[in-house]
């Protein structure tokens, strides 16, 4: 892992005045916005994913100003690791005032989908231990309703086809998650579950009820743990989504 791709602001703005950004660019930009709500002396929550990469790297900036981070996943722990910040088991921190991490979809609520990078069950964990989730994503994320991006549901592993049947009596196709001929399994030892054909339309609903389902470690809708902010990558520069108060 190297810093030397990280563009500083000063170009990213002047990208952002010219219009010129890539994908790539947008979530390096939120990431580097996101410093602005790094605690200092404080344990920062990290996600997982190629938004929050960029935030990681970012944070190496200001490392010594912060006693460490909770992580999300085991590769953000390496990342974290490798710049030298010290990484803390959730059962040792009793507060932890910031969460930041990425979304696979964020509506104008704050609700969102999340778990594009398998990473799901730990995301949650660590939001619902933060007091306030900093969502960081390029713009292409935001939606108007849940569902188009397939959901990732993590699942114990002998329970995966009658998951499948389950959304299939929902009109929804779920699909094992599979690399190099082989299922994914997550950092928990689970598989994934992409699910498409869904518009959620009622997300603490559909939390609720398939999270229920005998078999289902974590649902990547992210309703009760929805976010509190959203710092969007635009073409135009950053905007500041508040979702409080809640709805
Ligand atoms: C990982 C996640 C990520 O936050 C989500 O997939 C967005 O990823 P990226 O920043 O790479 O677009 O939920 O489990």
């Amino acid at each position: 892992m190297t810093t030397a791709s990280i563009p500083d602001s000063a170009t990213l703005q002047s990208q952002v005045a010219s219009q010129t950004l890539t994908q790539d660019q947008l979530k390096a930009l939120v990431g580097q916005a996101a410093l602005q709500y790094v605690v200092p002396g404080e344990i920062i929550g990290v996600g997982t994913g190629s938004t929050v990469n960029h935030f990681i790297d970012a944070l190496g900036s200001i490392k010594g100003h912060i006693k460490g981070a909770v992580s999300s996943s085991v590769v953000s722990t390496q990342r974290l690791q490798a710049l030298g910040i010290p990484v803390f088991d959730c059962n040792s921190v009793s507060r932890i005032a910031v969460y930041i991490d990425g979304a696979d979809e964020i509506d104008k609520h704050g609700f969102m989908i999340k778990g594009g990078g398998a990473a799901l069950t730990r995301e949650k964990i660590v939001a619902a231990q933060s007091e306030k989730f900093v969502c960081i994503a390029d713009e292409s994320k935001l939606v108007t309703t849940l569902g188009k991006f397939p959901l990732p549901v993590e699942v114990i592993p002998m329970s995966s086809q009658r998951i499948i049947s389950q959304f299939q009596t929902k009109g929804a196709t779920a699909s094992l998650r599979m690399k190099a001929n082989q299922p994914v399994v997550t950092d928990n030892g689970q598989y994934i579950l992409d699910v498409t054909g869904l518009q959620i339309t009622d997300p603490l609903a559909f939390e609720t009820e398939v999270s229920q389902w005998p078999g289902v470690l974590t649902v990547g809708v992210f309703a009760y743990q929805r976010a509190h902010v959203c710092l969007l990558g635009t073409a135009t520069g950053v905007k500041t989504l508040n979702f409080d108060p809640p709805v």
